[in-house]
């Protein structure tokens, strides 16, 4: 197996006080994307941030901005969050009945566009809207936190992914985003995932080009 293994560190672990700061020293720390995680209190109980947010820090990175919206009718802010700077936008497939449409908007806003699907959702749906996605990405924690444990009942949909993936023939990255730690990492890559979102176990230690390097270097592991 030689997939090339990117990482997305999620600042929703970060320092939120020196948010510029904290996204500078993921690049330097040697990260692919900066994960972007906008909660809604509504698809999740919590609140995060926004289009506001994202267009202030966009200037301190040049790495592509994964936007993962865990928000209700994300189809009214598509717009938003491309003027903002987002290059993929990701909307859950449980806030979205016509997944279809969202995909395309995306797309024509100038964005690749990416579905996830929460940790007891199937995922049947996908071969009929791979022809309009750019990413899926699997949740290993019921989104809404930082910091939760990776639920290894879902281990199965990322090698169900990756399949359904290849056999498209597409180019499609499979993310995966939840718990990821150098342990899990290992577990997830052996299972066909190429883009592993950490949050805690890249901005919750001191030095993030270490534990980036050992999330990235896991090998594939097993359960
Ligand atoms: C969870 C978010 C994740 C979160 C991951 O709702 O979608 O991106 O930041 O955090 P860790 O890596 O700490 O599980
Ligand atoms: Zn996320």
């Amino acid at each position: 197996m030689n997939r090339i293994i990117k990482i997305a560190p999620s600042i929703l672990s970060a320092d939120f006080s020196r948010l510029g700061e904290e996204v500078e020293a993921a690049e330097e720390a040697g990260a692919d994307f900066i994960h972007l995680d906008v909660m809604d209190g509504r698809f999740v109980p919590n609140i995060t941030f926004g289009p506001a947010l994202i267009k202030g820090i966009r200037g301190r990175s040049a790495l592509p901005f994964d936007t993962h919206l865990m928000i209700e009718s994300p189809e009214r802010f598509v717009d938003d969050f491309g003027k903002a700077g987002a290059d993929i936008l990701t909307v859950q497939v449980e806030a979205c009945p016509h997944l279809q449409r969202v995909l395309s908007q995306i797309r024509q806003a100038g964005m690749k566009s990416g579905v996830a699907v929460n940790p007891a959702t199937p995922v049947d749906f996908l071969p009929y809207v791979l022809d309009v996605t750019d990413l899926v990405l699997v949740m290993t924690v019921n989104p809404g936190f930082g910091g939760q444990s990776f639920i290894n009942g879902v281990a199965p949909k990322i090698a169900r992914v990756r399949e359904m993936i290849d056999r498209s023939g597409r180019e499609i990255l499979l993310e995966v985003d939840g718990g990821v730690n150098p342990e899990t990492a290992g577990v997830v890559i052996g299972l066909g995932a190429d883009l592993l979102v950490a949050g805690s176990a890249i901005f919750g230690t001191k030095n993030y080009r270490e534990s980036i390097g050992k999330i990235r270097g896991a090998g594939a592991g097993s359960l």
